[in-house]
């Protein structure tokens, strides 16, 4: 059976997706950068189309990747927050989306709650996709997993450690694509920071599936032991600065430094999302060592969005 076309699905986060549909957008993504460094004439895929990016939080690499994917594709940008549109005087979500769906062929929404993003797409008569929720960041996951396949050559049994907060809205996406992809991660977290119900439910079910596995440990030193790669984010997320200082301090045991990665051994690649807090969940000598990738990591957002928009735009 072929796959199902994505055309005009909302993306709000991965368990939505199977798992061949997942892998479609992973090998597109390198497709479209192979395409990209060959030479090879970009096909048009967005021409006409216009895209809407409503932002309520800052963003360096998914804001600026998305415009450039979309303008390499032929399409066309619009970049929103609240404050400059009618939403910072209380027009509703919901009012938005529907006025929204008639000027553009998609929204690409950074929320501060993974429910504006629900509210937006129940509106909407035109694809809502997550750029980033204090739940998930599906677009992130995606590239991460194509930048995992293209260092290691696969992705079924990849040994993925996860170290710092186990709450963490990345780690949220990596669990899903992960389990949807066969890999096998390992969340390292102190107990009180653990991944979010509904989405380890998710993951687990999706595990089952593709004999993906999930493990839940405290010891970073544990997590990391025969890993693929070792993974970090910030241990305090955007919008968490009421909770910065509780955050950090149970933390502390879990920063990603040169001790950790020698405990990974030579094969581990490093990676991290960022933005990165340099000396607080990553040291200088480990973010800019021989194992990271977190440089080739970023650049892949680009693919991924090209990829991503490619298949689900209408
Ligand atoms: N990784 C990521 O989403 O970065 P930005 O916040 O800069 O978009
Ligand atoms: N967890 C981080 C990711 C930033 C890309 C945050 O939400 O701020």
């Amino acid at each position: 059976m072929g796959l199902r076309s994505l055309k005009g699905r909302h993306l709000l986060w991965l368990a939505d997706f199977a798992p061949e549909e997942v892998r479609h957008m992973v090998d597109l993504t390198l497709e479209l950068k192979r395409r990209f460094y060959s030479g090879e004439r970009i096909l048009p895929l967005l021409e006409g189309k216009s895209i809407g990016l409503l932002f309520e939080k800052p963003s360096t690499r998914t804001r600026i990747s998305l415009e450039v994917a979309v303008s390499q594709l032929g399409g066309s940008t619009v970049y929103m927050t609240p404050q400059e549109t009618q939403i910072g005087r209380g027009e509703t979500i919901a009012d938005t989306a529907r006025v929204l769906s008639r000027y553009l062929d998609a929204i690409v929404a950074r929320v501060k709650s993974h429910s504006t993003l629900e509210e937006l797409a129940k509106h909407s008569t035109i694809p809502v996709i997550n750029g980033l929720s204090d739940l998930t960041h599906p677009l992130q996951a995606v590239a991460d997993m194509a930048t995992i396949l293209e260092k290691k050559g696969r992705l079924s049994g990849v040994r993925l450690a996860f170290v710092g907060d186990g709450s963490d809205n990345v780690l949220h996406s990596l669990l899903l694509a992960g389990a949807k992809l066969g890999l096998s991660i390992v969340v390292s977290s102190p107990p009180s920071l653990r991944p979010d119900d509904r989405v380890m439910a998710r993951a687990l079910e999706a595990a089952e599936e593709t004999g993906a596995s999930i493990e839940l440990v405290v010891d970073p030193f544990e997590a990391v032991e025969g890993a693929d790669v070792v993974y970090t984010d910030v241990w305090v997320s955007m919008g968490q600065e009421d909770i910065a200082e509780r955050k950090i301090e149970l933390l502390r045991p879990y920063q990603v430094n040169s001790r950790l990665m020698e405990k990974a051994g030579g094969r581990a690649i490093f990676m991290h999302c960022l933005p990165a807090v340099r000396g607080q969940e990553v040291t200088d000598d480990v973010i800019d060592g021989p194992q990271s990738a977190v440089w080739d990591q970023a650049e892949n957002r680009l693919h991924a969005h090209k990829a991503v928009l490619s298949l689900i735009v209408p």
